[in-house]
């Protein structure tokens, strides 16, 4: 059963960031604490480096707007504008939502719909020293670069690892992995890969295509999206995204083509759900053309939930063998922008040797 598997202490996290992306995961640790090992559907490993989901708690949060600041956990997670699933009620954590800076956490277009707290700022540091944190999630707006700068700093002060699942570069920048490296502390990112990602789904069909000797000449991947996240991406990280995932798309395929891969729309009444559209032109037997028109419909959130488990647990690992700096095999498994893009075969085959390697 995916409860406790070691006598060690739970692993602490605290959040930044209290959205869609935290509610899935809050959710998810109490949706499948309470199910036996063969009900447990929709997880990547229901055990990894020997530990459970129960060994996973959130020890403390922070937030800025005014409907989920000062709130429990368990409350704050459903709070307007979220808008990922309930999947069920909520026992009270005792966690209640700090407010932290707000910097540049919300943008010109998101103003409309985030409601900045008046209340004090809490002491951040002084909140990760007494909750005990260990790892601090990095769950903020992907244009709130700043912001998320501010929390990789306290991490570094407070000796936390940090996750950054947002697409500000900083386990892919060297200058901060080696202040982690310095600090003796794992870092790992950047922009989580999503369970049902468009780009991996993207990936693999250019990669099963090329190896059957279809020569891919051109192919774009863009979506629309309703969560809070598309309305800021629209204003602010559109060409960055653009970016990160036309890299991490290119890197499948072992000849030049042309490709896009972004992110192209807010759709409010689409909720926190995404349409991902994917054209794929190429040529095989005898120059013969083909093209290929999907349509993949997901859901924002949960599409985060096994994987951030996932990470939690390999950061754990990676803070037990005292690792620091950009932990390679986790960012590579995990995220879009890692330090060194590579193929998914070698990202895999690397993250399990990793977590397979004696303590
Ligand atoms: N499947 C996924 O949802 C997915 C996949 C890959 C990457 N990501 C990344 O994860 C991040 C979170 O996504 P989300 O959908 O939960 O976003 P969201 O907009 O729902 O949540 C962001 C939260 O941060 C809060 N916030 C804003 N500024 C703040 C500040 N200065 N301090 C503290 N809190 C602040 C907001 O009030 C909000 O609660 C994004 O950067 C996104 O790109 C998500």
């Amino acid at each position: 059963m995916p409860v406790r598997c070691r006598s060690l202490p739970k692993i602490r996290v605290a959040l930044v960031g209290v959205g869609n992306c935290a509610s899935a995961l809050v959710q998810g640790l109490q949706y499948y604490s309470d199910r036996k090992e063969k009900e447990c559907i929709g997880l990547r490993n229901i055990v990894l480096g020997g530990f459970g989901l129960n060994d996973i708690e959130v020890v403390a949060a922070f937030d800025i707007d005014e409907r989920k600041v000062g709130k429990d956990l368990s409350e704050a997670v459903f709070a307007q504008p979220n808008n990922a699933p309930k999947l069920l009620d909520l026992a009270i954590s005792n966690v209640i939502v700090n407010k932290g800076p707000v910097l540049d956490g919300v943008g010109e277009y998101t103003k409309q719909v985030v409601h900045v707290s008046i209340g004090s700022e809490a002491n951040v540091p002084m909140v990760l020293k007494e909750s005990d944190a260990e790892i601090v999630l990095n769950l903020l707006p992907s244009g709130a670069v700043k912001a998320s700068q501010w929390y990789a700093e306290q991490s570094l002060v407070s000796g936390c690892a940090f996750v950054n699942a947002t697409p500000s570069f900083i386990a892919s920048d060297a200058a901060w992995a080696n202040r982690f490296e310095r600090a003796e502390i794992p870092l790992v990112g950047d922009d989580l890969i999503d369970q049902v990602g468009a780009t991996t789904l993207h990936k693999t069909l250019l990669n099963l295509l090329s190896m059957n000797g279809v020569h891919i000449t051109e192919t774009y991947q863009l979506d629309v999206g309703g969560g809070t996240e598309s309305l800021d991406t629209l204003e602010r990280t559109k060409e960055v995204k653009r970016i990160v995932k036309t890299k991490s798309v290119e890197a499948a395929l072992p000849y030049p083509a042309s490709v896009v891969a972004g992110s192209t729309d807010y759709v409010d009444f689409l909720q926190n759900r995404r349409d991902s559209y994917f054209w794929i032109r190429g040529v095989y037997f005898g120059n013969v053309p083909m093209q290929m028109d999907l349509k993949l419909s997901t859901v924002d959130a949960p599409n985060a939930g096994s994987v951030l488990m996932d990470v939690i647990r390999a950061v754990k690992v990676a803070r037990e063998r005292r690792l620091k700096g950009s932990v390679v095999p986790i960012c590579a498994y995990a995220f879009k922008h890692p330090p060194q893009i590579m193929s998914l075969e070698t990202a895999e085959k690397l993250f399990s040797e990793f977590m397979a390697e004696e303590k």
